[in-house]
């Protein structure tokens, strides 16, 4: 219920700064409705007046009434088109493009705060999938909203307000049908059909997650042979929404075939019988007669739309809600750190008493680790002892379950992401570049940065030769995930965002582990001599690029079971003993 109301306003929000849009497009509808019902008076009247022609009268005077009427219909037909375009306009011009951008930017500002969990438990390709069916799911219903609902509504409203004109007890007949045909198949398709709709959507993304996977990890499957088990896999998925949309579909054409077209054939031959028993009593005109029968069949489509229209709202509103469930949902954390900015003086770092697991997997317990302010700490450890987790913790890519992470004395958790990564930066174990250019692909560490500023930092990368002998130089694409470099190379790239936004503390996570040894030493030599007052963590293997730290602790299974200056560590561990080995392994 309280998740029910969460999406109410959710979609409230969306619609919130556009009911200007929404207010004009319904008053073009409603005039257009009174304009038809206008016309059907005229077209009524012409009918009467032309079924009384006799030879008595005379014939320019009939032909004359007969251009006043013609040109009246021409009038209200010209005004007509002119609400309609009006309601288009708003719709499709106006609306849909203000709207559209006003959602994209919710949900992605929403992804940017959402936690770090929620992106290595979906499948990327489901949570675009999620973002098309918001974007997608919010113009279509608008569609359905002012093309078919609220259109037929007011159309049904002014066929049964004309009838009211002519006949109280065709009015009767005609309301009660209209709304006994609306309300049996509203309820069909809601008891019937939604459920297979729903299920189909819900399929169709995991088609769409399984699909985007596959293609991200192309070239593992074909090295691996496993394109049959593969395509296997995404046919199973594809087969799973195919199934629902099948019963979907067969729902709704046995409906139209039993219900509909046998209600309705029905309601037309009571209707006609009714109102031609009351032409034979003198109690409607023939251009009552004709009108009644002509505005009833147009009634049936008008309940056909209605309900299609009603159908569609409903559609995409489950859309909208499943798509916002895997969005907003609720055991994803979104960031709670609230206070907006973290100013920091002291750059010292601290783990205070922290317990920290992933699901079941404990990795600390009761850790604690102090780095000063514009310290240089290396951190060793063999694989799986808790090093990247570190990382993770600083970045608040997850949240301890006890104890604090302290920035300058501040407890990170109350800080907002954003403003924490105003002050920290990394440099990744996996390094995955952005589909676009290599300058685009340094910048994105700080928007405002000049050419050369970006020219400077690759230099201390050690990447900016290598990038000019690159076809399109620093304008060169490197491919999906950064598919066309090398792994140094992409390193490289990552490294030289860290020489742009020097920010105050900085965490290497076996940042050079790519390069050969020689390029390594230079970064090395970089980092040393450009972030020599910035707190850093260099996490690594290999011990000889820990030679500069100011002081180096050894990792095992959550604890800090060694720590002293590099000399003496190097010294301890990087003998050749295959049990001292183990450590770093
Ligand atoms: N996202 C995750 N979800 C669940 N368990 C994880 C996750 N990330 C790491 N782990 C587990 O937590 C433990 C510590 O992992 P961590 O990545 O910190 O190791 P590491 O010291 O960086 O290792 P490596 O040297 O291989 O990079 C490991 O047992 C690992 O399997
Ligand atoms: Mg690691």
């Amino acid at each position: 219920m309280e998740n029910n109301n969460k999406f109410k306003s959710f979609l409230k929000g969306l619609y919130r700064p556009f009911y200007k849009y929404i207010l004009i497009i319904f008053l073009a509808l409603i005039s257009k409705e009174i304009l038809v019902f206008m016309n059907k008076n005229i077209i009524k009247e012409l009918i009467n007046m032309t079924s009384g022609y006799n030879a008595n009268f005379a014939k320019e005077d009939f032909v004359a009434s007969v251009y006043v009427y013609v040109l009246m219909i021409c009038g209200l037909l010209a005004l007509k088109s002119l609400s309609t375009y009006i309601m288009h306009y708003a719709r499709v011009v106006s609306l849909y493009k203000k709207q559209k951008e006003h959602v994209v930017k919710n949900i992605f500002m929403h992804l940017t705060k959402m936690d770090y969990d929620f992106f290595l438990n979906n499948h990327s390709g489901k949570i675009s999938a999620s973002v098309n069916q918001i974007d997608q799911g919010i113009s279509s219903l608008n569609d359905s909203l002012a093309k078919s609902f609220i259109n037929h509504i007011l159309g049904i409203i002014t066929i049964n307000a004309f009838l009211y004109t002519i006949n109280v007890n065709v009015f009767l007949i005609t309301l009660m049908a209209s709304l006994t045909l609306i309300t049996i198949r509203v309820w069909y398709f809601k008891k019937y059909w939604m459920i297979h709709d729903i299920r189909a959507q819900q399929h169709d993304r995991d088609y769409r997650g399984i699909l985007n996977d596959i293609i991200t990890n192309m070239i593992s499957v074909k090295v691996n042979n496993s394109n049959n088990d593969y395509m296997n896999l995404v046919i199973d998925a594809k087969n799973k929404n195919l199934k629902e949309v099948t019963k979907e579909y067969k729902t709704e054409i046995g409906y139209g075939f039993y219900f509909e077209s046998m209600l309705n054939i029905l309601f037309i031959a009571l209707t006609s019988w009714y109102s031609l028993e009351l032409f034979s009593k003198n109690i409607i005109s023939v251009g009552d007669l004709i009108l009644i029968i002509t505005t009833i069949v147009e009634l049936k489509y008008s309940i056909i739309y209605l309900a299609f229209g009603y159908l569609d709202i409903t559609r995409n509103i489950v859309r909208l809600e499943d798509a916002y469930k895997l969005l907003y949902n609720d055991k994803v954390q979104v960031d709670k750190g609230i206070k907006e900015k973290l100013e920091i003086k002291n750059n010292s770092l601290e783990f205070r008493d922290v317990d920290f697991a992933y699901d079941n997997n404990k990795v600390f317990k009761k850790f604690n680790l102090r780095i000063g302010s514009g310290e240089n700490l290396g951190i060793i450890g063999k694989s799986g002892s808790g090093k990247t987790t570190i990382n993770n913790l600083i970045f608040r890519f997850y949240e301890p379950s006890k104890g604090e992470i302290l920035i300058d004395n501040k407890n990170i958790a109350e800080y907002s992401r954003d403003s924490l990564y105003e002050n920290i930066t990394y440099v990744p174990q996996e390094t995955i570049l952005l589909h676009t250019s290599i300058i685009e692909n340094i910048r994105i560490a700080k928007r405002t940065a000049t050419d050369e500023e970006v020219f400077e930092a690759a230099k201390k990368a050690s990447i900016h030769d290598f990038i000019l002998t690159l076809p399109e130089d620093y304008n060169t694409y490197v491919g999906e995930r950064g598919i066309k470099l090398s792994g140094g190379q992409r390193q490289r790239i990552v490294l030289a965002r860290i020489f742009l936004r020097e920010t105050k503390i900085i965490v290497f996570d076996e940042a050079t582990s790519a390069l050969d040894n020689n390029t390594e030493f230079i970064i090395q030599e970089n980092i040393h001599k450009y972030f020599k007052d910035k707190t850093v963590i260099c996490i690594a293997h290999r011990l000889s690029t820990l030679v500069d730290m100011d002081r180096i602790i050894v990792l095992d299974n959550g604890q800090i079971i060694d720590e002293g200056k590099p000399k003496d560590i190097i010294a301890k561990y990087d003998k050749t003993t295959r049990s001292e080995l183990s450590i770093l392994a």
